[in-house]
């Protein structure tokens, strides 16, 4: 199916790693549209590091600001939306997201996420900040299982396991259209 992006934000979600920012500055190139990143605003809107965020607030804070920022960003049209890991595990966001736009899920599995994930300091992911070595194996494993439930309500899901970038790039704009 093909889908028609005219007057549409196209928003990328998927647990962390799966590259939802750097595939979204790139697609955003590609298709000549606007680029945001969830994360980086929410940033800028309190004036914190989402590290800071979480250690200053909460993760309740945190949520709240992103369920915010995506009722707000429904109202916009025509831009590539690189969404936080934990942004889709939420039915009332998938319903704000899918009826105003089309979510495309980066899955990947949880052994190429830890592969991912393992080699970064993971300093600037509170969820992941104190989980070491085999843990974090475990922790991404159960997290991306809990969180299944979620990812698979999007729009359209791109199995990026085998992927490089530019096949996932491809992959995507041969399931968009954007005029
Ligand atoms: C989170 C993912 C992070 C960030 C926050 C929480 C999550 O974004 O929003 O640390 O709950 O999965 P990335 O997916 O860009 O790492």
């Amino acid at each position: 199916m093909i889908f028609n992006v005219h007057m549409k934000n196209i928003f990328l979600v998927g647990f962390m790693g799966s590259g939802k920012s750097s595939i979204g500055k790139r697609l955003s190139k590609k298709l000549n549209l606007n680029h945001l990143d969830t994360d980086r605003i929410i940033e800028k809107q309190n004036s914190m590091s989402i590290k800071e965020i979480f250690k200053n607030k909460d993760e309740k804070f945190f949520r709240h600001e992103e369920f915010k920022l995506i009722t707000s960003l429904s109202k916009t049209k025509n831009q590539i939306i690189s969404t936080g890991g934990g942004l889709f595990c939420n039915n009332d966001i998938i319903k704000y997201i899918n009826e105003n736009g089309i979510s495309i899920y980066l899955k990947y599995s949880s052994e190429i996420l830890y592969e991912r994930l393992k080699s970064n300091n993971n300093e600037d992911r509170p969820i992941l900040a104190h989980i070491k070595n085999e843990k974090l194996k475990y922790f991404i494993d159960d997290l991306l299982a809990e969180r299944d439930k979620y990812y698979r309500k999007s729009t359209i899901t791109v199995e990026c396991n085998d992927l490089k970038k530019e096949e996932i790039l491809r992959k995507i704009n041969s399931l968009i259209i954007t005029s």
